[in-house]
């Protein structure tokens, strides 16, 4: 006589998580798999199906998601290597991705282009980035139009037009409180002066104004509406979360990739750009940051850290060696700005640490 044992015995016995038994069963993966009342039962004798989410790895899809704000610390240099410490093919199963300090998403943009997760999480702290992604994913033909009009009043304009043009925009952001009402215009708002402030810096005052001044791009793309509407595609599957990273512990587990790439601990006392908002990223947030990390790799997700290298300067300076003596440590070269004089770019090390 045929025996069955619940989803649960079954995920324990093939070591694989509840709700992928469910999935399996879902996709008839399981033969004479069972839904009884809401649950699955599974034969006894049923042997764990071959894995084909490993081919997860390969390259499936065909449009370009780029990141629709430039930020600082932004990782476009370092995707190649942060693309190496996925696992490789058939090494082991990843069905859910973490990015919880996402800014402008250069890792995360690439993933969302080219791998099949099938679940994504993204968080920051900064409210008017998250409202960003999150208008792009409710509300984008609104923000698209809003933006044209924008980018159509905004070019055109002599010098003197669109500094009154950009200084009126920030002073309505600045006194534009963030709600549902609101939502859509600050969002325009926030991409407007993302692409048409000094460096694509978002820099607040003690008060949480943004007082960036305008940048001097001639012919800035202000409203990139084939790459929005892609984005606002890819991230119908997303959760965004505005908030500490600490609240992604609940969605990650032993099947999940989290990607934490943190404000950087200052590479010279003038380089150093840490304010994203009024709160500094000091080494004691540092640390909480290591503590997290030793707790979500209890839970055997696949975590990778990026970081500077404080050896950049000081050799002597072991803090992130001492830090995360427990993981693996890489050092890798980026071209970073090592100066506050734009002019002056440099080689130096960057940290990806890993589990
Ligand atoms: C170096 S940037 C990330 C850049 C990103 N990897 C990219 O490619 O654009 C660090 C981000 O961490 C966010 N952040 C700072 N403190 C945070 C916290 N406690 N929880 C979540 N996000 C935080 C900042 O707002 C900022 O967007």
């Amino acid at each position: 006589m045929l025996s069955f044992i619940s989803a649960k015995e079954a995920a324990e016995k093939w070591d694989i998580s509840q709700r992928r038994v469910a999935v399996l069963c879902s996709e008839n993966r399981i033969n004479g798999a069972m839904m009884v009342g809401n649950m699955w039962i599974i034969p006894s004798n049923a042997t764990k199906p071959i894995d084909k989410r490993t081919i997860r790895y390969e390259k499936q899809k065909n449009i370009v998601l780029k990141p629709f704000v430039k930020w600082v610390g932004g990782k476009g240099q370092l995707v190649d290597q942060l693309e190496k410490m996925f696992p490789a093919n058939g090494e082991r199963v990843l069905t859910k991705y973490a990015e919880p300090m996402v800014g402008g998403g250069a890792l995360f943009f690439n993933v969302l282009s080219k791998y099949d997760f099938d679940e994504f999480y993204i968080g920051d702290i900064n409210p008017e980035l998250i409202n960003a992604y999150q208008v792009i994913k409710n509300d984008v033909d609104n923000l698209i139009s809003k933006l044209n009009e924008m980018q159509i009043t905004f070019l055109p304009m002599d010098e003197n037009g669109r500094k009154y043009y950009y200084y009126s925009i920030r002073e309505r952001f600045n006194n534009t409180g963030l709600s549902n009402e609101t939502a859509t215009e600050k969002a325009s708002q926030f991409i407007f002066l993302n692409k048409t402030c000094f460096n694509g810096l978002y820099r607040v005052n003690r008060k949480g104004q943004f007082n960036v001044p305008m940048g001097a791009y001639k012919n800035p793309t202000i409203c990139d509406e084939e790459n929005l509407l892609n984005i606002h595609d890819a991230l119908q599957n997303v959760t965004i979360v505005c908030g500490d990273y600490s609240l992604s512990k609940s969605f990650i587990d032993n099947e999940t990739f989290v990607y934490l790439d943190p404000p950087y601990r200052p590479i010279s006392e003038t380089s150093g750009f840490t304010a994203y908002n009024t709160d500094t990223f000091d080494d004691n947030e540092q640390r909480r940051l290591a503590q997290f990390i030793d707790e979500i790799n209890k839970s055997g997700a696949k975590i990778v850290l990026s970081n500077s290298d404080p050896k950049n300067i000081n050799e002597e300076d072991n803090f992130f060696d001492d830090l995360y003596k427990d993981y693996t440590i890489n050092r890798v070269e980026a071209t970073r700005m090592i100066n506050s004089n734009a002019e002056k770019r440099g080689k130096i090390n960057e940290l990806l640490i890993h589990n």
